[in-house]
């Protein structure tokens, strides 16, 4: 029998995804680019900030390239512990608790306070990192139809289990759009469950300042909420956090697998998102600048009024999504493209997301660019039967 090549079935998969349009690229940034960027997640506009990559220099010069080890062993500096009450003042939590990324954070965070005897109930939009924190849970999962607060108190109601988790974003990272936060927390409230809030795009964006949709709801600092961050979006630099009730961050550094056996965020990265977080603070009017230039994105587009700084353009189909972002690099402007799994089928996209930093000049180019690229890209409905993986999909 001849020799057979074990990974033969990925070109196969490869062609189909091609032939379907879901094939992704990875497209290197090249130094001084002169790309208008639609694309990035440096809300803020801060990620080449003076201050912020002094901050960076200063915590690297003074600590290290790397942490050196896990958080509970030589990965902790004076410099995280900095970075953990600030974090928390800003959103007025009672303590914070720094992660590699906000996609540990949510692994640790879900993974500590779920388990075998909770109920889990997640909300059909929540981010690909609260979907895996829910297989890891081990605990029963209940996905309810996207900001159905009804759909969660029927989850509770009917539950079993000892304790119980509800997952939601924010900000939802497709759509942009907002969850019920008032209305699940009554919910949570009545039965006794934790409400874990995702703010990755809530942060520096919603609220008093930035300081997040929690905080603009009113329930900064109530116990049962739990609140986790990424550092690499309004905050400009890598990174996640867990904010919440100080017995929260006891439990998590004693059993949060993710904390523990990882290694502690880089010293470079800790310095960058204080700096950032220190121009906020003195500069809060950039969270009302996303807002504002995030309306100036929908206007051109016809997208609906936006809630966040994402304002996504349906296409409907894949390859009609792709071939518009390459048409919008190709004129000079970088726009996010989703497609499935990171989106339903048929619900394929440029996803443009708004900066505070965003310029006159930078608007003009975009109101241009798109205008001409979205006249000749022809929405449909059709979705693609092709298999994909189900990394996004809902539990
Ligand atoms: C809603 C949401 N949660 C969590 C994450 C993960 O954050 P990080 O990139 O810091 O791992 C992201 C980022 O992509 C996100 O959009």
């Amino acid at each position: 029998m001849g020799e057979r090549d074990a990974l033969s079935w990925l070109d196969d998969i490869a062609d189909a995804r091609r032939a379907a349009g879901l094939h992704r690229d990875l497209l290197a940034r090249t130094p001084g680019s002169s790309l208008v960027d639609l694309a990035s997640n440096d809300y803020l506009g801060l990620a080449r900030h003076p201050e912020v990559l002094d901050a960076a220099a200063t915590a690297l010069r003074r600590w290290g390239a790397g942490s050196t080890g896990s958080r509970l062993v030589t990965g902790t500096t004076a410099e995280h512990e900095l970075l953990e009450s600030e974090l928390a003042d800003f959103v007025g939590a009672e303590s914070g608790l720094v992660f590699a990324s906000g996609y540990a954070a949510n692994l640790g965070a879900v993974t500590a306070l779920a388990g075998r005897d909770a109920l889990v109930v997640s909300d059909a939009g929540c981010h690909a990192s609260l979907v895996d924190a829910c297989r890891l849970s081990r605990s029963r999962v209940v996905v309810t139809p996207h900001a159905d607060v009804d759909a969660v108190a029927s989850a509770l109601a009917s539950r079993t289990e000892a304790r119980a988790l509800v997952l939601t974003d924010s900000v939802f990272s497709a759509d942009g759009d907002l969850a019920p936060l008032s209305a699940l927390h009554r919910v949570c409230r009545e039965h006794g469950a934790v409400l874990l809030v995702d703010e990755a795009h809530g942060i520096g964006v919603r609220g008093e300042g930035g300081r997040g949709l929690v905080h603009e709801v009113g329930l900064a600092g109530q116990p049962d909420v739990v609140v986790t961050a990424t550092l690499s979006k309004s905050l400009a630099a890598q990174g996640g956090a867990v904010l919440a009730d100080r017995r929260v961050r006891t439990h998590l550094i004693d059993t949060a697998r993710t904390f523990i056996f990882d290694t502690g965020l880089a010293p470079a990265a800790v310095g960058a998102a204080r700096g950032a977080l220190t121009v906020l603070r003195r500069e809060p009017e950039r969270a009302a600048a996303v807002l504002d230039r995030a309306r100036d994105l929908a206007r051109v587009t016809g997208a609906a009024e936006p809630e966040s700084a994402v304002v996504s353009v349906i296409l409907g189909d894949p390859q009609v999504a792709y071939d518009a972002s390459i048409a919008c690099r190709e004129r000079g402007l970088h726009v996010g493209c989703f497609r499935p799994p990171s989106v339903p089928e048929g619900t394929s996209r440029l996803r443009l997301t708004a900066r505070a930093d965003l310029t006159a000049a930078d608007m003009a180019t975009i109101a241009s660019v798109l205008t001409e690229v979205l006249s000749s890209a022809v929405p449909t409905g059709a979705s693609s039967a092709v298999p994909t993986d189900d990394s996004a999909a809902r539990v």
